[in-house]
């Protein structure tokens, strides 16, 4: 009878700990309507190309980027970008070239350590404009000069 009891505890806490997985919710990314957002090629830029918008057209990346954020990176990186410790603070990232050189390499490549997918390969989810807007809503909060 004791035993039974130590099982149900245990099925109890492993059905717990599952569900607290479960509620990160699914680790497929989410598409980004980014028809409002100037056009860019099939071939990756090597600087963000949307660095220097202004006006409404930047009001708009900024406002594509926090949402897709949210959306498909905020799980990891944390909501508004501030981080909880799970992935790195992408506030840091530098808002120059070599922030851009890294940035595009971790969306490329993702990160996978021992054959485990830290962070699914973001482009082949997200296009190139989607990314940018949200490397450009970073910049935004960025905490780098
Ligand atoms: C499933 C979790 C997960 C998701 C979703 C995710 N990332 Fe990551 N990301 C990570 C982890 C973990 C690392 C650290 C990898 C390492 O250092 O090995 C990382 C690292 C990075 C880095 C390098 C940061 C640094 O300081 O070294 C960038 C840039 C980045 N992610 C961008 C993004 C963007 C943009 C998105 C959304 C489009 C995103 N990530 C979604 C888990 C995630």
């Amino acid at each position: 009878m004791k035993f039974n009891l130590g099982r149900g505890y245990l099925a109890a806490i492993i059905a717990i700990c599952s569900f607290g997985i479960a509620a990160h919710g699914p680790v497929t990314p989410q598409s980004v309507d980014t028809s409002t957002l100037p056009k860019l090629s099939e071939e990756w830029e090597e600087t963000n190309p949307y660095r220097d918008e202004q006006g409404d057209t930047r009001k708009e990346i900024l406002r594509i980027g926090a949402s897709a954020y949210n959306q498909n990176c905020a799980r990891c990186h944390g909501l508004e970008g501030i981080s909880g410790g799970i992935a790195p603070d992408l506030r840091q990232l530098a808002t120059d070239y070599d922030g851009d050189e890294w940035y595009i390499y971790r969306v490329q490549n993702g990160a996978v350590r021992n054959g485990a997918v830290y962070m699914p390969k973001m482009t082949e989810h997200l296009n190139q404009e989607a990314l940018w807007s949200i490397r450009t809503w970073l910049e935004s909060v960025s905490e780098k000069e």
